[in-house]
């Protein structure tokens, strides 16, 4: 019966390769990588500066913050997420470029 209530981890899936089993449901994406020892690209962790803007391939995320004020309309039309704002809800194949820079730091379109 408690099953019922307990979130099972997940997969995260980064470029098409499984790098984390069992992803907890209650940490960011940002997080679980991190802790992983994946050199996932950050640098604010409280969602103000892009740098660890991701795409979501497949799977559902929440989103603890409204990102719309650091991703264009167009990226979030594109799937682009935070990881360090978004907890996993399933399991979640994201699209990263581990090179990335913080948004401030790319020069303007
Ligand atoms: S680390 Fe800065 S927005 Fe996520």
């Amino acid at each position: 019966m408690l099953s019922m209530f307990t979130a099972k981890p997940v997969t995260l899936t980064i470029n098409d390769q499984k790098v984390i089993e069992r992803v907890s449901v209650k940490q960011t994406i940002l997080t679980s990588a991190l802790a992983a020892n994946i050199r996932f690209p950050h640098h604010c962790q409280v969602g103000s500066c892009g740098a660890c803007r991701c795409q979501l391939v497949s799977g559902e995320v929440k989103q603890l913050t409204d990102s719309a004020y650091v991703l264009s309309a167009k990226a979030i039309a594109q799937g682009m997420i935070l990881a360090c704002q978004s907890v996993p809800r399933s399991n979640v194949s994201i699209k990263l470029n581990f090179r990335q820079r913080q948004l401030a730091d790319e020069p303007q379109e």
